[in-house]
């Protein structure tokens, strides 16, 4: 599918996003909605007692075409939401670093469980297509760009989720018998507006708003192949459009960068200094993530378009204009 068609075709096209009230999930509900879909949106958060889930959903919640339920994805009455065309799996644990521990116990719920609960739902109830959003960090350190049908070797359990719940998903999509599609997207590092306040670019930004110093990792050299939030909205939408199945597919930024260098970019956006502590580097932090997109570009016809200078002045832009720190953040 033309990248233009994609954000232009959905009138009359239904579909159910989990994580809507999240950071890439309110962005892709806004894009649906512009382009004339008929959204619902689910969450374990709600825009009706969680501030962060009413910012995200503040102009979606003003949309005729957009219903929100306060519901897990795991919820039996999620069954009755899911006569659409197309559902985008975003809802998840997302953090990387707090993974490990007494917390996998959410990671299997959240990633594992919910997402194998959710596909035999899209089964049941006939829906055709099934995006959902996977991770690069089901790579591990990648010495080289990352192609999908390279090694998987994740370092951190939320890694080990993640890659867990898209081989679910693809395993039930390449049966003989299946009657939902899928594709997995394999997201490199997300940033701009909305980004949830654990990432280093929300948390370099907030240091130059606050003069409060964050915490860098390491030596600042590690890598990340970072991707603004409108590319991989769009990947999600060309990923509805076309009929790749039982694949993964890597969507990425137009560079690896190391995260020093993010906060060079920083310094020369805000025209100020990020006050920075040095401490540890992280169990479960790859030194490097870099993609490999060269099935995006075939398979779905995706390109990035903005890069690290760009989304970062829309982040710094976005976070000047939020009323107050109420209105910036993510999950606690
Ligand atoms: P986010 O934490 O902002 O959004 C996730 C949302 O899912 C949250 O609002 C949370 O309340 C909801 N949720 C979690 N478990 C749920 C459940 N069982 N039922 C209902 N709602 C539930 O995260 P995000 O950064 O927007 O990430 C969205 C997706 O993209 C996730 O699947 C994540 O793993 C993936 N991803 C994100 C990035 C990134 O850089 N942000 C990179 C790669 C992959
Ligand atoms: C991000 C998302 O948080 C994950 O949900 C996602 O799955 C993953 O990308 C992915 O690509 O798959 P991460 O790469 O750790 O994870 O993104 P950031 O939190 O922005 O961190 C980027 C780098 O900055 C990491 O090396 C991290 O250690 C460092 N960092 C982060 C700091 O030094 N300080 C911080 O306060 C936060």
């Amino acid at each position: 599918m033309h990248q233009l068609e994609a954000l232009t075709s959905g009138r009359g096209k239904t579909t159910l996003v989990t994580g809507a009230a999240g950071f890439i999930g309110s962005n892709l509900v806004d894009t649906l909605l512009a382009a004339g879909w008929r959204v619902t949106g689910i969450d374990r958060r709600s825009p009706h007692n969680d501030p962060v889930a009413a910012a995200n959903l503040q102009q979606a919640l003003r949309s005729p075409g957009f219903h929100f339920e306060q519901a897990d994805v795991t919820d039996a009455r999620v069954h009755d939401l899911l006569k659409v065309d197309v559902v985008f799996h975003l809802a998840a644990a997302t953090g990387v670093r707090p993974s490990w521990g007494v917390n996998f116990a959410g990671y299997i719920r959240d990633n594992i469980a919910a997402t194998h609960h959710l596909v035999q739902e899209c089964e049941r109830a006939d829906v055709r297509r099934l995006v959902l959003a996977s991770s690069s960090s089901v790579y591990g350190t990648a010495p080289q760009p990352s192609t999908e049908d390279g090694p998987l070797l994740p370092i951190s359990p939320y890694g080990v989720s993640k890659l867990a719940a898209e081989q679910l998903a693809l395993a039930y999509a390449a049966r003989s018998t299946a009657v939902t599609s899928a594709v997995a997207l394999r997201f490199f590092t997300v940033f701009g507006p909305r980004q949830r306040p654990d990432m280093a670019i929300s948390r370099m930004l907030d240091a130059v708003r606050t003069g409060e110093p964050m915490n860098l990792y390491g030596d600042g050299q590690q890598r990340r192949n970072f991707t603004y939030v409108a590319d991989a909205v769009r990947a999600l939408l060309l990923a509805a459009g076309t009929a790749v199945t039982g694949r993964a597919v890597n969507i990425a930024g137009p560079a690896s960068v190391t995260v020093k260098t993010v906060l060079d970019t920083v310094e020369r956006v805000t025209g100020q200094p990020v006050p920075v502590v040095y401490t540890a580097s992280r169990s479960g932090d790859p030194a490097s993530t870099e993609a490999d997109i060269r099935r995006a570009a075939s398979d779905l016809g995706y390109q990035p378009a903005v890069d690290l200078p760009e989304g970062i002045t829309s982040q710094w832009q976005w976070m000047r204009n939020a009323d107050s720190a109420t209105l910036i953040g993510g999950p606690a």
